[in-house]
């Protein structure tokens, strides 16, 4: 099982008990209208799936971002391109502190290492600016963008697709051959 710990999160792999955390944090539409794949409504039998699927899937990274609580989920999944890509959500109450730039760095670094990937694919909306900091900040660079159909929304939105190689990371942060990345 991974376990990440930053300076002030722990990131673990969900469990069947944090359905209803996650189920009550994604009620918040400030949450769901910047998150592709996300259902409208959100019910605890999605929150049930999604945790049952990460169980089962040891090709993915998984993980709930703890302070004291749940404060979000960090994931990096592989798409069909075959390359990993990361998506991460936090509750309302925890933004502005700089938790997902922790976050995401830590899982980042972990995933350049577990999967030797070169490359590491992301998106956020167009109108999002924080998630595309958190993501300029990582090192990733705008390569392209899509249409997502967006369910709280109900409309279609426009995504930028980000790409960070593994080069431009340890250029950031250091190498990630010794501890100094993580
Ligand atoms: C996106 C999200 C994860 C950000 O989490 P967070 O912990 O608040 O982010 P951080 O504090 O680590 O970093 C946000 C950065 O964006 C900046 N930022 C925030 N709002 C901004 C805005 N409107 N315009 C420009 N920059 C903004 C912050 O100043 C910060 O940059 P800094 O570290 O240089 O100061 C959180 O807002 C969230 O869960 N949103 C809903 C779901 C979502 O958008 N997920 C990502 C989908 S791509």
């Amino acid at each position: 099982m991974d376990i990440l710990v930053t300076r002030r999160l722990t990131l673990r792999p969900p469990l069947d008990v944090d359905a209803e955390a996650i189920t009550a944090a994604l009620q918040d539409t400030n949450v769901t209208r910047m998150l592709t794949s996300v259902p409208n409504p959100y019910g605890i039998s999605d929150a049930v799936e999604w945790i049952k699927k990460a169980q089962n899937n040891s090709n993915d990274l998984h993980f709930c971002i703890y302070r004291q609580k749940l404060l979000g989920v960090v994931s990096i999944r592989h798409s069909d391109s075959g390359l990993p890509d990361l998506g991460y959500w936090l509750e309302r109450s925890a933004w502005g502190q700089g938790l997902m730039s922790e976050a995401a760095r830590a899982t980042v670094s972990h995933a350049f290492r577990k999967f030797g990937h070169d490359r590491i694919t992301s998106g956020a909306y167009e109108d999002n600016r924080a998630s595309t900091t958190i993501l300029q900040k990582l090192g990733f660079q705008t390569e392209g963008a899509i249409v997502d159909h967006n369910a709280t929304r109900n409309c279609d939105v426009t995504c930028n697709r980000m790409v960070l190689t593994r080069e431009k990371f340890e250029q950031k942060f250091g190498s990630l051959d010794t501890s100094a990345a993580a």
